[in-house]
């Protein structure tokens, strides 16, 4: 394959990891967030339980580099091949481990490589034909403190998946309709958004909507709380997963009056602090409200990637 640099690729061929590694790769995450390469806060909790998806690259006893790959397909045409996140202790490994990605998805169809990094720490994606394509921010409210309830503007009724009703399809379609023109926006299966409900730290009271008075879900906001041992922030942490409106019920203040009733129960259930991750380029420009609710910036991630034909 073209542009990818050569290097001693039998020394370093990666296994398929083991429940044992989770440890290892928790290091390895560790040090990568230590050095701001790495933002440690989506997967750390769950890497036990999704360790058989995980690469290894181990060398002389030692797991010296680590990454998950998931496809992602935004459109049928398309087609995207997501590392997040790549660990790697040193050159030599993050070398290895690039040379073995790329090399298995070249025998694969076309598809997008796409791996995020803390910005200003490109590494050697650049020498194996990454570009930078879009930026992500990480933004915390460190405590969960100082907010109050707000109705939901007239014409609209709070609901939790807790309540049964609308059925999961609906807050589906609403998910669908909200983030559809989104940058790499791929439609999710229904089983597959229904696991998202009741993912670990899911709480169905958690899982908030807006409806209508025709019974339509027209806002959702999913939170959940989440655990990472290691990290600075005031834990559990109360994470924002998806925040949407549709497109003919935005601009009334629906997503703002949800985030904040979503930030109040998870602050009941204690979490004691708050997270998001967003698009920065996003058009709808959704920071300025989370940093009218407290958010700041504290982490900019770089989305890169590589086209493979
Ligand atoms: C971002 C989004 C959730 C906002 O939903 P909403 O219900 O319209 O939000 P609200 O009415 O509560 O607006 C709250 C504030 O957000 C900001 N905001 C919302 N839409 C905005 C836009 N298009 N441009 C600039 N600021 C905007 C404003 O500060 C707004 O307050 P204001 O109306 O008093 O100026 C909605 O536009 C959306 O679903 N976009 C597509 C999906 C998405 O980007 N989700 C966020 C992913 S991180």
């Amino acid at each position: 394959m073209d542009n990818v640099p050569r290097g001693p690729l039998s020394l370093f061929w990666p296994r398929q990891a083991q429940p044992s590694d989770a440890e290892a790769i928790k290091h390895l995450w560790w040090a990568e967030a230590r050095r701001g390469r790495s933002d440690q806060s989506w997967w750390l909790s769950e890497i036990e339980e999704t360790s058989s998806r995980w690469i290894v690259l181990e060398h002389e006893g030692q797991i010296r580099g680590a990454a998950f790959m998931f496809w992602h397909q935004p459109t049928k045409a398309d087609r995207v091949l997501l590392v997040q996140p790549l660990l790697a202790a040193d050159e030599d490994a993050e070398g290895s481990l690039l040379r073995w990605i790329l090399n298995e998805a070249s025998d694969l169809p076309p598809c997008r490589v796409q791996i995020w990094r803390g910005c200003g720490h490109d590494g050697l994606l650049p020498d194996f034909g990454f570009a930078h394509t879009r930026t992500y921010w990480r933004m915390d409210r460190p405590t969960l403190e100082g907010l109050e309830p707000v109705d939901l503007p007239s014409g609209y009724t709070l609901v939790s998946t807790d309540e049964g009703q609308p059925p999961v399809a609906d807050w589906l379609t609403a998910y669908d309709r909200a983030f559809s023109e989104e940058w790499d926006y791929s439609p999710e299966p229904i089983d597959r958004f229904t696991r998202r409900l009741t993912r670990q730290g899911h709480h169905q009271r958690l899982n908030l909507a807006a409806i209508d008075d025709e019974g339509r879900v027209a806002s959702l906001v999913l939170c959940r709380l989440a655990f990472h041992s290691g990290d600075a922030r005031p834990q559990p942490v109360g994470s924002v997963d998806v925040v949407g409106t549709v497109p003919n019920a935005r601009r009334k203040g629906l997503a703002r009056a949800l985030m904040i009733q979503g930030l109040c129960r998870l602050r009941s259930n204690d979490a004691r602090s708050g997270s998001i991750r967003v698009d920065a380029e996003n058009p709808s420009q959704s920071y300025r409200l989370y940093q009218e609710l407290g958010f700041e910036k504290v982490f900019e991630l770089c989305i890169f990637e590589r086209h493979l034909a």
